[in-house]
């Protein structure tokens, strides 16, 4: 069974899908890590659409033990920072890097039950999908969120950072990820949406379980 969680940052998606798929005893793949690790090389290099694109082709990706890895180096952190998720977002909007990055989530599925997680899973990637699942919350919300998850992780090079700029930080990457041309943020026509705001982990998670379990029309 495929289950996929799409949603804008900050609503929770990373966390629920996560902790679902352990529950589930699937697999589970987050494809924002990818678009990160491509952000990440493409950022210490040439900054142009061709040097993403051979990134694109060339980089292996493998995770373990919640550890990432990109052509055997460990970047678990280094794709967390915000720079990382700016170059994310931007990589993100070619169409070529599109192609190679939906190949390998294809692959990465194929034959396993798997709970997998980002922006186009249930539209582009897998519109197949047993269950798809679409995460909101306020921007406030969100930006409370990914605030704290950089201050427990200390990775950001800026201490100065605030949350009223990771809010707009937010906004820009959501302007970004939902106007682009290829895969844009929308949720599929057959996606439950799940408004995360005010509710937490727990609670969510037992929603999608019971939605899960429900069997399909
Ligand atoms: O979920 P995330 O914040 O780790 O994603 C990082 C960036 O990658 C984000 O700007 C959107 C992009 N992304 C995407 O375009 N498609 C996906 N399936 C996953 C992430």
């Amino acid at each position: 069974m495929i289950v996929t969680i799409d949603g804008p940052a900050g609503s929770g998606k990373s966390t629920v899908a996560r902790q679902l798929a352990q529950r589930l005893g699937f697999e589970f793949l987050d494809t924002g890590a990818m678009y990160r690790v491509v952000g990440l090389l493409w950022s210490q290099g040439e900054r142009t659409d061709s040097a993403a694109i051979e990134v694109s082709r060339n980089v292996v990706i493998e995770f373990h033990d919640g550890r990432v890895s990109a052509s055997g180096k460990d970047v678990t952190d280094e794709i967390r920072t915000e720079a990382a998720s700016e170059a994310a977002s931007i990589v993100a909007a070619i169409p070529e890097v599109r192609e190679s990055m939906v190949r390998l989530q294809r692959l990465a599925a194929s034959g396993r039950d798997i709970v997998t997680e980002g922006r186009d899973q249930g539209t582009v990637v897998f519109p197949k999908a047993e269950r798809k699942f679409f995460l909101v919350a306020a921007p406030e919300e969100r930006a409370r969120r990914r605030f704290e998850d950089l201050r427990s992780k200390q990775t950001d090079s800026d201490p100065d950072v605030t949350e009223g700029d990771v809010l707009r930080q937010i906004l820009e990457r959501d302007q970004r990820d939902q106007n682009r041309d290829v895969a844009p943020l929308v949720p599929a026509e057959d996606a439950i949406l799940i408004d995360t705001t005010q509710v937490d982990v727990e609670t969510v998670i037992t929603q999608l379980i019971e939605r899960i379990q429900t069997p399909s029309r």
